[in-house]
């Protein structure tokens, strides 16, 4: 036999047991998105590399180390989108969208070249939402309602949030300066990645997990006190939302983002529950990319949620999301019924539009196919035979409970399927 091939590292399959949960997270968000009147958009997995270059910035750990980029047949550099953001942008600049559609969401895959381990995977599942042509700091606030109403929706109780402001691109600028400046005169306290970051980007020296680091990075200045009056405004606006909407929030004056797009507000979604994977939703405002990227100067400001993340939290919290498993197996013995099931199946579908019916029609024993409606999880199974066809009715036995085999006429079946679904029993 040969070697069998595997899936690459980091990438996962979603198996069949798992996917009750994504669609429940999927079905709710879209509920919700629809509520605050946002429009779904779908774009290309695959973009030019200079898109993600001059959005989320050269010397960031995703441009620098993280992205799937490679040559086309012609030469073109092309990559894997890292993150969506970048690629709603462009697709916005180039159909001329923001005039008309300004709130917008997307899910899909998203590729990063990270280490793989629990909670971080080289391709993972994004559920992104933005909202472009508003400048103020109640768009920012409504954003982080969404999520509130999410989390509640899907049961999830322990999610943090913390919030921070970078201010306008002029004091980012400043800042990283006094940043430079104070962590020059301890040097020699740096690690080698906050020693590069000092010349590359001093922002993310901020955001070290180097314990030793911890206390020298608590005694920097700190971005927030040295705010621009603009910025300082929407930031207590935003506070002033949060608060008054009864959402609990710390600012964390640490809180930086991976991405160098943002301006003026950032957030995230935090559990202690998932090790060190813990950020489950990021997001902020990013009110000069759109310029950046060839559109008309735009704000904008949006989240995206890690799936993966939120999954492996439901599972924790034992959340029982609705599953697809058929109520019915309908099983065929002896030649005759196994060319007249079909017909009885689809009147069956055509009576009962919700029915979720697996037909077992092949020429398996009874009781190899009895012992497929076992495992199929269908709550009941329906046996036709011969004696089933010369008197039109059908076998019906309760797979889940103890009770004896039924014979009911198409009619009284119909009923029964339909009040077992109407009364939620299945
Ligand atoms: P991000 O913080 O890079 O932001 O990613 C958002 C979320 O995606 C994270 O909080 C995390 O849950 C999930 N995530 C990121 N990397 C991985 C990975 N390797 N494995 C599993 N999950 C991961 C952005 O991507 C921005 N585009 C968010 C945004 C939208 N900002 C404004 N609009």
């Amino acid at each position: 036999m040969s070697d069998k091939i595997q899936a690459v590292r980091g990438m996962n399959d979603i198996p069949p047991s798992e996917i009750p949960y994504w669609r429940f997270i999927e079905d709710t968000a879209r509920r919700v998105l629809d509520a605050y009147g946002f429009r779904e958009i779908r774009m290309p997995i695959v973009e030019k590399t200079d898109l993600f270059r001059r959005s989320i910035g050269e010397v960031t750990d995703i441009v620098e180390k993280e992205m799937y980029t490679f040559p086309d047949r012609r030469g073109d550099s092309l990559t894997l989108r890292p993150e969506a953001t970048a690629s709603m942008v462009r697709a916005g600049v180039q159909h001329n969208l923001f005039d008309r559609v300004r709130r917008l969401w997307c899910t899909g895959p998203m590729f990063r070249y990270e280490r793989p381990q629990k909670g971080r995977y080289r391709q993972f599942h994004q559920l992104d939402v933005e909202v472009f042509g508003v400048p103020g700091a109640e768009v920012d606030a409504e954003l982080i309602l969404i999520l509130s109403r999410l989390w509640r929706e899907l049961g999830m109780q322990n999610l943090a949030l913390e919030i921070n402001s970078l201010g306008s691109k002029e004091t980012q600028a400043r800042y990283r300066q006094t940043l430079v400046d104070f962590f020059q005169d301890y040097r020699e306290q740096l690690d080698e990645d906050s020693t590069r970051r000092l010349t590359t980007n001093p922002l993310r020296i901020l955001d070290s997990k180097n314990p030793e680091m911890r206390q020298l990075i608590e005694s920097a200045p700190k971005l927030i006190e040295q705010l621009d009056a603009e910025s300082l405004e929407h930031f207590e606006m935003l506070k002033q939302i949060l608060s008054n909407s009864a959402v609990p929030f710390t600012v964390n004056p640490r809180l930086v983002r991976g991405l160098d797009y943002y301006t003026r507000t950032v957030f995230e979604w935090v559990t202690t529950e998932l090790g060190s994977q813990g950020a489950v939703c990021g997001g902020g405002r990013y009110d000069g990319l759109i310029e950046e990227i060839g559109g008309k100067a735009t704000p904008a400001t949006g989240f995206a949620l890690g799936m993966e993340r939120l999954v492996e939290l439901l599972k924790l919290h034992e959340v029982q999301p609705p599953t697809a498993v058929s109520h019915v197996y309908l099983i065929a013995l002896g030649e005759a019924a196994r060319t007249r099931v079909h017909a009885l199946a689809e009147r069956l579908r055509d009576g009962i539009p919700d029915l979720r019916l697996t037909v077992d029609a092949g020429s398996d024993s009874a009781k190899k196919k009895m012992r497929n409606a076992d495992r199929s999880e269908a709550p009941l199974a329906l046996i036709v035979g011969d004696d089933e066809i010369a008197n039109e009715t059908v076998s019906v036995k309760h797979l889940r409970e103890t009770s004896d085999q039924q014979n009911l006429s198409i009619e009284k079946l119909i009923n029964l399927l339909k009040h077992q679904l109407a009364a939620g029993a299945w």
